[in-house]
C-alpha cells in the first residue's frame, strides 16, 4: 500500500465526515457536522492510497503553546497497517513548524497514542478551554477519556541558548552585532 498524507481540501469533507460519523454513532467520537468540517477545513489532513482517503486527522491550535490533535479516524478495513500513526506524524510535524511546544489528544485509545510517543497526563493540567467540546459529547460530564500529550521541539531548534547563537551570529559576521 503505497500511503500519502495530505492536507484536506474543501472537496474532502463528505469523505471526512463519512469517516468519522461510524465511530460517533458508537460514542468513540464526537460527531462533525458538514459545516463544522468545513469551516475547519486548514486543521485537516488526510490520508490516501490508490485514490482512496483512509483516515483523517486534525491538528486544532488551542493556544500559543498547545494544539489538540482530534477527530482521528482509520476506515475499519484500513485500520492496522500504519494510517493512523502516518496521520498522527503529519500533524505532529505540522505543530513542530508552527512552533508549537505541546500537542494532546483525549482519547479512548491511549495504547495507540503511547505507541506514537505521547504520555499519559493529568487532566486538570490542561487549560480550561480544552473542554469547550466535551458539552457537546454524549458521556459529559463523566467520561473514561485519558489525556495524552507530545512535547516538541520546535523545527530548526539547535538546542544553543539564545546568548550563544547572537555569539556564533556576531562571529560570522562582526557588522550584524
Ligand atoms: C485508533 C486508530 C486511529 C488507530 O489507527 P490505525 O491505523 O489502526 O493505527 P496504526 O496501524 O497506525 O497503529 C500504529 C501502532 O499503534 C498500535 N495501535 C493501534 N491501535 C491501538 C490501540 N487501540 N491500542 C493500542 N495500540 C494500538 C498498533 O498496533 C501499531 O503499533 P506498532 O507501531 O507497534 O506496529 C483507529 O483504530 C481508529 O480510527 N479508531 C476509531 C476512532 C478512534 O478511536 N479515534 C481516536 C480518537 S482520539
Amino acid at each position: 500500500m503505497s500511503l500519502h498524507v495530505r492536507k484536506a481540501r474543501l472537496s474532502d469533507a463528505p469523505v471526512i465526515q463519512a469517516l468519522i460519523e461510524p465511530f460517533a454513532r458508537q460514542d468513540e467520537m464526537l460527531h462533525r457536522g458538514l459545516g463544522e468540517i468545513c469551516e475547519n477545513i486548514r486543521d485537516f489532513v488526510v490520508a490516501e492510497a490508490d485514490n482512496e482517503i483512509l483516515g483523517c486527522c486534525s491538528l486544532h491550535v488551542d493556544t500559543p503553546e498547545l494544539a489538540e490533535i482530534k477527530a482521528l479516524a482509520v476506515a475499519a478495513g484500513a485500520q492496522k497497517r500504519g494510517v493512523g500513526a502516518a496521520l498522527v506524524r503529519a500533524c505532529v510535524e505540522e505543530a513542530r513548524e508552527l512552533g508549537l511546544q505541546t500537542v494532546y489528544a483525549l482519547t479512548y485509545r491511549p495504547g495507540f497514542f503511547e505507541k506514537q510517543g505521547f504520555q499519559l497526563t493529568e487532566k486538570s493540567t490542561l487549560p480550561h478551554k480544552v473542554w469547550n467540546e466535551c458539552v457537546r459529547c454524549n458521556k459529559f460530564p463523566v467520561c473514561g477519556e485519558d489525556a495524552m500529550t507530545l512535547q516538541l521541539v520546535p523545527a530548526g531548534f539547535t538546542g544553543n541558548t539564545p546568548m550563544v547563537q547572537e555569539v556564533e551570529n556576531a562571529a560570522k559576521d562582526p557588522m550584524k552585532v
